[in-house]
């Protein structure tokens, strides 16, 4: 079958049209006889979720066993191009064992919100960090010939209400920060397909948006892949193929509406075939690569080597007091506390929860070493466990016993974190904070003499209550997948050098947030009022004080930086050079971050992620390390000329292990992209006079003007008030200029 000539879209009928622009049953895609045979689409974004038989998309049914990776919101914390790659890679190798040609992910939006439901599935508060995870995951699926498929396309912020709410943001904000990472992964990556999101953007449902699906993702990207809806998404068939929509997942049984617009030509031909040469492209590009493999089994213990690295390289070290790494030799009995360090929270839930095939956790791997190690429950999961009324329904028996448990220990080590049905796709979290009866055993543990290493599990950041000034060492585990258990204690006795960094800052509260008057909205909208100002962006202009910054992670050792050198290149790119040294006793791994910021402008962000690299080193050694920055960095969206711009000003560069840990700072003057707007009948005179061509057409008016006036434009207050007026409205002052004028005067000035 697959010897045929490809399938011409233009010799298909309607109704052959029409059934290929969905699908044919949940997770394949309609096949046309023997010449275009059905692919399989599977879940997702951090492990296969390959259901075999009566598939269903709440992740409810099982699924084939594959290897569970950190989600995004861990793996994106290692900043590790190199390792997101390899992980896209085995992802698209488990994939070709599986039989399946299109993998479900990765997720690319913007966590919002801490409360955000799917922030597990996410990469970062920042666009930057958000595409650099995006490019680097498709490059690795798709080296594997298995098409990767970004998700979801876009401003989809949130789960309340999702599948009807219109996110209302502005141009610049949506430039700037929803669709960036969308945008670097198209452009570098070159996904073969692309999921759209269930909610509308700014009043049109993104399945049946024409600017986002075709205008900007097409004209102004380059995607030539296939958009595949997200599962339910379509609302009307017919106006999603007209927008730019290749195919409805899962199929809705309504050919007949897509077949009768094309009948009575409400529906043009052409979009019913650019959908159905889309999915004939995107069968060809995955035949080409596809294994000859059976269908069968992934290989378990590669992927769990990958799984294993990927989890360490997740895990951020938040504080410590020089209590970690943990010795046997020095701290030898050790207290094991907490639910989750017997029963590992690995991952989210929804569409996403994959079969693992092998689980670890922190107690099983702390007893595999000389530690002598007692284990405590401290808490139990179950019924209400936030709010204030959660203390009557706790009863005190387990955290006595795990109190008492530390305090005949040298050392404890304290798992907490968020329930399991905490953090899922179709709800957002109720709350920012840890549920009660963990909160009140951390309070218990800190006022025992024995030093509490405490560890968070969660896909999204929680509130770190006064608690955590009293703790030994505090570390952000994220979900790390099944091999967290064994990174976490690599970790913590120092086998693995710390190395992740947040991607996402800690606030100190809810009401920090920049979202906090506007999440999740109300009447099926949301206002995206913060603009521009999210997570550290948001912190950092308004100096509000956080638990921990956005970049942050310590190791074990330390790093100097200096000799900071900022060239602009002529190509449009930055190069930022600079000496970091290990300071420290330990190899350790730096990750140098490039903000940028505008001098003087508070309509923008005091800081701006534009590049990072990290580097490993060993003590005493240093290297000079060079980041590039694109020719964005200095660039701002336009949104009356609806383009990009960078305006000739001073910037200042600056070079940290944080937004709040800078250590080298370098101030620069752009001299701007010198590109001229065209004149129009409404520029200002200002605007008029700021170039060249504008003053010689403009000039003899000025002077009619001044000398009608007498002079008086003379005066500083009537000049100013002159210049920003715009040139159409002289028309109506009696000057003698007339609209015919205006026109004349601005196709003379536009050449
Ligand atoms: C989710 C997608 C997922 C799809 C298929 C939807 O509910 O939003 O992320 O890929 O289901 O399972």
């Amino acid at each position: 079958m697959t010897d045929h000539a490809p399938l011409d879209p233009s010799k298909l009928t309607d109704a052959q049209l029409a059934s290929l622009t969905s699908g044919g049953s949940v997770w394949d895609t309609e096949a046309v006889g023997d010449r275009l045979p059905a692919i399989v689409l599977s879940d997702g974004p951090h492990g296969l979720r390959r259901q075999v038989q009566g598939g269903d998309a709440l992740g409810i049914g099982d699924s084939i066993p594959a290897t569970l990776f950190p989600p995004a919101a861990g793996l994106s914390s290692s900043w590790d191009r190199d390792l997101i790659r390899e992980v896209g890679a085995t992802l698209g190798r488990e994939a070709q064992a599986l039989g399946v040609s299109v993998l479900l992910g990765p997720g690319i939006n913007i966590r919002r919100s801490p409360l955000g439901g799917r922030n597990f599935e996410y990469a970062s508060e920042d666009p930057f960090v958000s595409g650099e995870y995006g490019v680097a995951f498709v490059e690795g699926v798709q080296s594997q010939g298995v098409s990767a498929t970004p998700k979801h396309f876009a401003v989809n912020n949130q789960e309340t209400d999702r599948f009807r709410v219109d996110a209302r943001v502005d141009e610049r904000t949506l430039r700037e920060i929803y669709l960036p990472a969308f945008e670097a992964v198209v452009r570098r990556a070159k996904p073969w397909a692309l999921m759209c999101s269930y909610n509308k953007v700014n009043g049109t449902y993104a399945s049946e948006c024409h600017w986002l699906l075709t205008e900007v993702l097409r004209e102004q990207w380059g995607f030539d892949g296939l958009v595949v809806s997200d599962w339910g998404a379509v609302v009307d068939r017919v106006a999603a193929v007209a927008a730019g929509l290749d195919l409805e997942m899962p199929p809705s049984g309504t050919d007949g509406k897509v077949q009768d617009a094309l009948g009575d030509g409400s529906l043009p031909r052409a979009d019913a075939e650019r959908a159905a040469r889309a999915l004939i492209q995107l069968e060809a590009r995955t035949r080409a690569a596809r294994l000859a493999l059976p269908p069968g089994e992934v290989e378990a213990a590669a992927g769990s080597e990958v799984a294993l690295r990927a989890a360490r390289a997740s895990i951020v070290l938040l504080d410590n007091n020089g209590t970690l790494p943990l010795a046997p030799s020095s701290t030898p009995k050790l207290a094991v506390i907490g639910a989750f360090a017997a029963a590992p929270r690995m991952q989210g839930g929804g569409s996403s929860r994959v079969m693992p095939t092998n689980v670890t956790d922190v107690l099983s791997a702390f007893e595999a070493t000389d530690f002598d190690v007692r284990y405590a429950q401290g808490f139990e999961f179950g019924g209400s466990e936030f709010g204030s009324d959660a203390r009557e329904r706790n009863p005190h028996a387990l955290a006595d016993q795990a109190v008492e448990m530390a305090e005949n220990a040298d050392v404890a080590v304290v798992m907490v974190g968020l329930p399991d049905g905490a953090e899922s796709e179709g709800s957002d979290r109720a709350s920012i904070d840890l549920p009660w009866a963990q909160v009140d055993l951390l309070e218990r543990l800190i006022a025992t003499s024995t030093p509490v290493v405490v560890v968070v599990s969660g896909g999204s950041v929680v509130r770190l209550g006064q608690w955590r000034n009293g703790a030994a060492a505090l570390v952000q585990g994220w979900l790390l997948g099944q091999e967290g258990g064994r990174a976490t204690v690599d970790v913590l006795t120092g086998a693995t050098e710390p190395s992740g960094h947040l991607a996402e800052t800690i606030p100190l509260d809810y009401a920090d947030t920049p979202s906090y008057r506007y999440f999740p909205g109300r009447d099926q909208e949301v206002v995206y009022g913060e603009g521009m100002f999210v997570g550290y962006r948001h912190y950092d202009s308004a100096q509000i004080d956080v638990a921990y910054p956005f970049g942050h992670g310590l190791t074990y050792t330390t790093f100097e930086y200096s000799d900071l050198r900022v060239q602009l290149q002529d190509n449009g790119t930055t190069a930022i050079d600079v000496t970091i040294t290990n300071s420290g006793g330990r190899v350790g791994t730096a990750l140098a971050q490039v903000y940028v910021r505008q001098d003087g402008d508070p309509q923008s962000p005091v800081h701006s992620l534009r590049g990072f690299e990290r580097v490993t080193l060993a003590p005493s050694e240093g290297v000079d390390l060079r980041v590039e920055l694109d020719d964005r960095a200095f660039a701002a969206w336009n949104v009356h000329e609806r383009r990009w711009r960078t305006a000739a000003g001073k910037f200042t560069i600056e070079v940290g292990e944080s937004s709040r840990d800078i250590r080298a700072t370098a101030p620069v003057h752009h001299p701007g992209d010198g590109l001229t707007a065209p004149v129009e009948p409404l520029s200002t005179i200002a605007e008029w006079l700021s170039t060249e061509r504008g003053r010689e057409v403009l000039m003899p008016l000025v002077r009619k003007v001044s000398d009608s006036a007498g002079g008086a434009t003379a005066a500083p207050e009537m000049r100013e008030m002159f210049l920003q007026m715009p040139l159409a409205k002289l028309v109506a002052f009696g000057i003698g200029i007339t609209e015919a004028d205006v026109a004349a005067m601005v196709a003379k000035a536009n050449g």
